[in-house]
């Protein structure tokens, strides 16, 4: 089954306003007319507004890098749904591994998100994956399984369609430790199987699975070679508006 790859940005907590619209200002044109793949960027709430402006009408999209699970409501510092809808945001990421790691995200916590993104018509990136210590412990597999069961039990078939997922070893996080592209298509395999034992075949050969961790322009080529690697969530790379161009166009 072919499936259309989704290059990502995801910029954690870095620009401001002025240095994000430089970024796009000099983007755009390096991947004007790029059709091959979906491209989207992942900016800091804050950027949104001026990041959905500045791509409007262009082949790439914008998301946000976290929402609540609630529509809105007293919940100091976060971001809802209709906020990054209202500011034309087409994406969120879910569960990224910093969030599970600093901010205390759940599987259940996960979950609800991906519910509410999915109810709000956001296409949701979920992350998974194991830390360091848990795959030499041998525990990646359950740990996946654990992860996707906690984010996707329960749910249709056809509500989980537009649900787009990111493997991120943990360990390969901005350590510049890359996983290979054989231990990347591994954990693919693995994670595919366990959508299909969820959702059935047809969600899961249809369902992208990205690689994220320490992607850069030397190594994308043989991480996209993979069959079952469709696009990439990059983080440190993704700064430079000529390096994350140069992914795009492995
Ligand atoms: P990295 O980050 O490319 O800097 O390793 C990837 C991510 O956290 O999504």
């Amino acid at each position: 089954m072919s499936r259309k790859a989704l290059i990502a940005a995801n910029w954690k907590m870095y620009k401001t306003p002025a240095e994000a619209k430089a970024f796009v200002d000099s983007f755009l044109p390096k991947v004007a007319g790029h059709t091959r793949d979906e491209i989207a960027l992942f900016p800091s709430p804050v950027l949104l507004p001026a990041v959905t402006a500045a791509c409007h009408a262009s082949n790439v999209a914008v998301g946000a890098q976290n929402i609540h699970f609630a529509e809105q409501g007293a919940y100091t510092g976060e971001t809802s749904v209709l906020q990054v809808r209202a500011v034309d945001a087409t994406h969120t990421l879910i569960g990224h591994s910093e969030r599970r790691q600093y901010f205390g995200e759940t599987d259940a916590i996960v979950k609800k998100k991906l519910y509410t993104a999915l109810t709000y018509g956001l296409v949701p990136v979920v992350c998974i994956g194991e830390m360091l210590e848990e795959r030499e412990a041998g525990q990646t597999a359950s740990v996946l399984k654990r992860q996707i069961t906690g984010a996707f039990g329960g749910m249709t078939p056809e509500t989980a369609e537009p649900i787009v997922i990111a493997y991120e070893p943990v360990w390969a996080i901005g350590t510049g430790r890359t996983a290979t592209p054989e231990i990347a298509g591994d954990a693919h395999r693995v994670i595919r199987a366990e959508v299909a034992k969820l959702l059935g075949p047809g969600v899961a050969g249809a369902m992208r699975i990205l690689y994220g961790g320490s992607v850069k322009p030397e190594n994308v080529t043989r991480l996209m070679a993979q069959e079952e690697i469709d696009g990439a969530l990059v983080g440190g790379a993704s700064l430079d508006p000529d390096s994350f161009a140069a992914i795009v166009k492995y």
